[in-house]
């Protein structure tokens, strides 16, 4: 149920460790400043010692034949350094086209350099300012094919009448359509004006107005200070309805009516992380609907969580997500890692709020389930990953990619040492200490350490004996598992492992009484828990009774499709081509496209329908799906599978999870 970090993640970073020999240029700041490097951003040029961004102010226009957004971005500055005469920008295949800086109320040219791009970080831009300007403006246009963003056609929305576009800044992508600090480090208030044709409209990661009239000119402000990583942008035919006062749904308008069914829970979760972790302080909270090209599950945008419609199910199985994005108001959007390296800060403590409220909303077996089936995938697939990225906080200098800094780990791991916590100091405390860690900390950029000392002040040594400081370090700073993590049962997912036992024992399906009062947790937990591959007549059964192969349920599809692969049970090809083709949410189609290119005929198929999709794909999800094709060693047959194979639960398929 996290992001992207499976045997696909894995083999990307191999991929990726692999290609680092192709990579032109790394930045030279953190060799050459050892003593600074320990907390540098490894994935940003910017030198935030020695000048900050206190607000940027966007004047753009969108235009949707060229693909382009272009403007200017206007930078009002902080400067830390009085001897400094730069001012570094992270950029990635952007067009610079003039840098003025202000001086005694006029804007005057102001030297730059754009250096040549590295595959990572983009080009690193040098703005030459020798008088320390109090303001400084960029004149730029971004790239068709901007990593951040992702161009529709008409064709490719759900209304078929007008284009549509989204950005994705996480965690490095901001760069692709504004020239910025792009390091989370950094945090300031930012306004936008932006034009476009009049007959679509605007969104920001701001002051969105439910009651926006479509006029081609839209006006934005976001007063509270964000950090790079949550600019975020979209526009097409987006209509508004409302869930609550503060809280509503932007969708195309097939589509919004369900989506307001489907997360009609909104405002209680909102008010249950109220009663838990303090005021939500972005005033409104809307939910943004996008095309099922979206690359990830959600991203909390301030304001305007981004959502993938690959959650819209009709039985709100689905909607932790949403309590997931509303979690990120308080963690991660109000209290925010410092680097990706420090990512569990943000992934790990909504992670675990998000199950808190859960439990609120939808009960303790609920949420029982939902850590379940995260701390199976994590407990499959930690020891396959290399030991550096199995701590929390990661070393300064580990490889990572962006794109892929956020791990099982940093989700799963972090949730569950928070809940590790909560049981040793008492939830009515550990409550209490989280609230005030939100508070003391709000609108800052924190690492690992400063929650630690933080923690040791208001918990720790609140508390003594009742954690050691060798575990903490065992849970933050060692690879693996601690022995003595806190164990989760599911009394459902007991019935459904019986159930799946009994039908692989002797064929018999469960009683319709059972099945049929089942959730998708419990789907999820019985295909999780079959064997590697099956018969094409166990398939065929459960085909028969459950009707997997053609599911609308993307959870359910990312793991009977993979099954349906390994096992040669080509009657689902055609299905799954399409749903393949149609959805680009990483998380569930890569554990497909890998199953896929194990054998020379499902590496056919895997290309063919890369063929097919990679026009309606998002950069991310291209990027991804090449790196994987590029890379794979088919075995010549399919792995047909052995009618002797009684592979027991243990030892069933990993499962996949990604974003
Ligand atoms: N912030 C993440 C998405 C993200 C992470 C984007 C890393 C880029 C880099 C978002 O909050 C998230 O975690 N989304 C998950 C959903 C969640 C329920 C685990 C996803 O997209 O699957
Ligand atoms: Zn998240």
């Amino acid at each position: 149920m996290r992001p992207f970090r499976s045997a696909a993640g894995l083999l990307a970073m191999a991929v990726l460790a692999l290609s680092a020999c192709n990579r032109e240029t790394p930045p030279t700041e953190a060799a050459a400043t050892p003593a600074a490097s320990a907390d540098r951003d490894e994935h940003s040029y910017a030198q935030p010692d020695k000048v900050v961004t206190e607000d940027l102010a966007l004047d753009i226009a969108l235009d949707f034949d060229a693909r382009t957004i272009a403007g200017t971005a206007t930078y009002t500055l902080q400067w830390k350094d009085q001897s400094a005469t730069q001012l570094v920008l992270d950029t990635r295949a952007l067009t610079i086209s003039k840098v003025e800086g202000e001086a005694a109320g006029a804007w005057q040219p102001l030297q730059f350099a754009l250096a040549e791009a590295d595959a990572t970080l983009g080009s690193k831009l040098t703005i030459e300012t020798p008088e320390r300007n109090a303001r400084v403006r960029v004149t730029y246009a971004s790239s068709p094919d901007a990593s951040g963003l992702q161009w529709l056609t008409p064709e490719m929305t759900e209304g078929k009448q007008l284009p549509f576009m989204f950005s994705q800044s996480q965690q490095i992508h901001a760069r692709s359509w504004v020239p910025l600090q792009d390091t989370p480090a950094i945090r300031y208030t930012y306004s936008a004006r932006v034009t476009t044709r009049p007959d679509v409209m605007v969104l920001m990661s701001a002051d969105n107005d439910p009651a926006a009239q479509r006029t081609g000119e839209y006006s934005f402000s976001m007063p509270q200070r964000i950090p790079s990583y949550l600019m975020a942008i979209a526009a097409g035919d987006l209509v508004f309805k409302e869930i609550s006062g503060r809280a509503g749904v932007w969708a195309e308008p097939a589509m919004v009516d369900r989506a307001v069914a489907e997360f009609a829970d909104t405002e209680k979760m909102i008010e249950v992380t109220e009663q838990l972790y303090g005021p939500y302080r972005w005033e409104r909270y809307d939910l943004l609907i996008l095309p099922p090209s979206f690359p990830y599950g959600g991203m909390e945008n301030p304001r305007l969580s981004f959502i993938t419609p690959t959650v819209i199910v009709g039985d709100k199985s689905l909607v932790s997500l949403i309590a997931h994005e509303l979690a990120h108001s308080w963690s991660g959007n109000l209290v925010t890692f410092a680097s990706a390296k420090h990512g569990w800060l943000n992934e790990g403590f909504t992670s675990y709020v998000e199950n808190r409220i859960v439990e609120s909303v939808y009960g303790k077996e609920m949420s029982d389930m939902e850590f379940v089936i995260a701390r199976n995938a994590l407990r499959e697939n930690i020891g396959a990953m290399p030991e550096s990225t199995q701590a929390l906080a990661i070393k300064p200098g580990t490889e990572l990619d962006a794109d892929d800094a956020l791990s099982a780990v940093a989700y799963d791991k972090g949730a569950w040492f928070l809940q590790f916590l909560e049981q040793r100091f008492g939830r009515e405390n550990f409550d209490a200490f989280l609230r005030g860690y939100f508070d003391h900390f709000a609108f800052q950029s924190i690492t690992t350490e400063q929650f630690l000392a933080y923690a040791k002040e208001h918990l720790f040594d609140k508390y003594p004996d009742t954690v050691t400081d060798a575990e903490i370090q065992e849970w933050v700073y060692a690879p693996g598992l601690p022995s003595y993590a806190p164990q989760v049962m599911s009394r459902n997912f007991g019935i459904v492992d019986s159930a799946r036992l009994a039908w692989l024992g002797s064929a018999q399906l469960p009683p319709r009484q059972i099945t049929d009062a089942w959730s998708t947790q419990e789907w999820l937990h019985f295909l999780e828990g079959l064997p590697q591959t099956l018969t094409s007549e166990q398939l065929t059964q459960l085909d028969e009774a459950y009707a997997f192969t053609g599911t609308d349920n993307g959870e359910i599809a990312m793991r009977w499709y993979p099954l349906a692969v390994r096992s040669g049970y080509t009657q689902a090809n055609e299905a799954l081509a399409e749903f393949t083709a149609r959805v680009g949410r990483r998380k569930l189609i890569m554990p497909i496209y890998t199953a896929l290119v194990q054998t020379e005929p499902g590496l056919a198929l895997a290309k063919q329908i890369f063929e097919t999709a990679r026009p309606g794909y998002h950069p991310i999800t291209t990027g991804s799906v090449e790196a994987l094709i590029n890379d794979a060693r088919p075995a010549p047959a399919p792995a047909q599978a052995p009618a002797e194979d009684t592979a027991a639960p243990e030892d069933a398929a990993p499962p996949a999870t990604a974003n």
